[in-house]
């Protein structure tokens, strides 16, 4: 697959999609253990499913107070995500469950979990499957690669564009996520980009504020330049889709 669109991308992510909803209950319903776990939990040790959602709901309560830092939470919500035990049985069933949508051609998107803070949704990718440049405006995202091999570019949008009718993206980041990697971005930082999956890939992904109608409509995707503008450097011309 090359591509899709937000339709399918709108569609993929209702509830009550296939398969990992009917998982929901037994990765959910363990939650009270987290709140034990998670405190007594020395620092650096891996924490089960039910912790890890506590304590991404802890961080992700705070995008409501005035001194909310975007670039500090991706921080410690990445810090959290790689602790994540990818061997949870709750979590592994979810991954299993997942390869049902091998070979049905498109990027496989399963929820999770969702709230009223943040939503985390397990997306999957055979090879050289890929999502193509999209932003997730007025959110935080961080990517976690619990299996597979996954290029992400990242990009800003710059201000002023030199040609009418285009925006001008500079290329921020770029990484090769393996298992255990993780890729963050902000509404200001990196908040566009584009994934490419190297062999079949799964992700957990953790959308802080999560998305609504609203959000999903101001969604943006990007038809981009292959060379960058005038022939060098990390800015590329592109055109809103
Ligand atoms: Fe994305």
């Amino acid at each position: 697959m090359d591509d899709y669109t937000r339709r399918s991308f709108i569609r993929t992510t209702l509830p009550g999609f296939l398969g990992i909803s009917m998982a929901l209950p037994g990765i959910t319903a363990v939650a009270t253990r987290a709140r034990a776990a998670e405190g007594r939990l020395p620092e650096g040790e891996p924490i089960h499913w039910d912790a890890f959602l506590e304590a991404i709901a802890r961080e992700a309560a705070k995008q409501h107070l005035d001194d909310w830092s975007e670039p500090a939470y991706v921080e410690r919500a990445a810090r959290i995500a790689g602790r994540l035990n990818l061997k949870d049985p709750e979590l592994a069933k979810a991954f299993e469950q997942a390869k049902e949508g091998i070979g049905d051609g498109r990027v496989d998107f399963e929820r999770l979990e969702k709230q009223q803070d943040f939503q985390i949704s397990l997306v999957q990718f055979e090879k050289g499957e890929q999502i193509s440049h999209h932003d997730h405006p007025g959110m935080t995202g961080i990517l976690l690669c619990a299996a597979g091999n996954v290029d992400v570019w990242n990009y800003d949008e710059l201000r002023k564009s030199p040609e009418e009718g285009h925006v001008l993206l500079r290329q921020t980041a770029k990484a090769r996520l393996q298992k255990s990697s993780v890729s963050t971005l902000t509404s200001q930082d990196r908040n566009i980009h584009r994934l490419k999956a190297r062999q079949l890939t799964q992700l957990v992904d953790i959308f802080a504020p999560p998305y609504t109608q609203e959000r999903v409509r101001k969604s943006r995707w990007f038809d981009v330049d292959a060379e960058p503008y005038q022939g060098e450097g990390r800015d590329f011309l592109a055109k809103v889709r």
